[in-house]
């Protein structure tokens, strides 16, 4: 049986550092600042940008949350980044998506100062990542959450290893694909269009799943002894817990997976708590640079 990754421990070390640096910023005369905003009512988001804020809190940080109106117009919503933007005590801004359709988000993530984008979504910082400025890049907090996970088990140094990404999104596959790359692993990306997907995820020695399809890579996908990242959190129907009851799955058929993995992060426990803990991370990276200070690596 594989070894379980467990998001939850590492996270609870990334956030336990985050705390004891962010009180060594302190003598600098700094508080990291994070801004969230949200706009409209969607309940998975409304829970996500909670936990944010609330974990923000708890770092020590000094934590706002803009709660807009799903009406809000385009130009209000970069009217408040601007405002953001100018405020030397905000480090980080994390627009939460989606946003509605009526709003442009590439603008607005466009609109975000690079120094001050802890999303790590801005063209600067993809291009940074993309060409291997990582030291003053940010780097999107799934992606950079999964690395951490996965340098628990293979280390640093991914030389000789074939990485398979399932997913080509902006938020998460290419980033990873960059990330493992920059790590010397043998990268492939693969998504819909790819031909007999089992047997390339089969070649892999590191699997990443981030499609957002429930339990779609079967236990056969996985080479023997391969490391498993499964980036999907996906809410199914449960009607053995009772009427009406839903769980969280990934996107790895995790029971059969495990029989053939070296190591996988299980769902719910496994990529989902890096991410906040990764954004904490980014938020404090931020304000060391803008106290003039050597961030703290992670
Ligand atoms: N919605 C889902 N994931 C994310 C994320 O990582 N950042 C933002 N801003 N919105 C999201």
């Amino acid at each position: 049986m594989a070894e379980i990754i467990d998001g939850k421990t590492i996270a609870e070390d990334v956030i336990a550092r985050v705390k004891q640096q962010a009180a060594s910023l302190a003598g600098s005369g700094v508080t990291p600042g994070l801004a969230v905003v949200i706009v409209g009512e969607d309940p998975a988001s409304q829970v996500y940008v909670a936990s944010k804020s609330r974990r923000a809190k708890e770092c020590g940080f000094h934590s706002v949350q803009h709660s807009l109106p799903a009406e809000t117009s385009e130009e209000a919503l970069v009217a408040l980044i601007d405002e953001l933007n100018a405020d030397p005590a905000i480090h980080g801004i994390l627009v939460q998506l989606p946003l509605p359709d009526h709003v442009d988000a590439g603008r607005i993530i466009q609109a975000i100062a690079p120094e001050k984008d802890v999303d790590g979504f801005h063209f600067i910082n993809v291009g940074k990542l993309g060409t291997g400025e990582v030291a003053t890049a940010f780097v999107p907090c799934t992606p950079a959450g999964a690395m951490l996970m996965l340098e628990r088990v293979r280390g640093k140094d991914l030389s000789g290893l074939s990485a398979v990404v399932v997913g080509r999104s902006n938020i998460v596959g290419k980033p990873m694909a960059n990330l493992l790359l920059a790590a010397n692993a043998t990268v492939t990306i693969a998504h819909s269009r790819t031909k007999d997907l089992p047997g390339l995820a089969r070649t892999a020695d590191i699997l990443v799943a981030a499609v957002g399809r429930p339990e779609m890579i079967r236990g056969d996908w996985v080479k023997p002894g391969a490391t498993v990242i499964d980036v999907g959190i996906n809410r199914i129907a449960a009607p053995e817990k009772g009427e009406g009851k839903t769980r969280l799955v990934g996107d790895v058929a995790f029971a059969e997976a495990s029989r053939n993995a070296g190591a996988i992060t299980p769902v719910p426990g496994g990529v989902g708590p890096m991410t906040i803990a990764m954004l904490m991370a980014n938020t404090l990276t931020s304000a060391f640079r803008a106290a003039g200070r050597e961030p703290p690596a992670f």
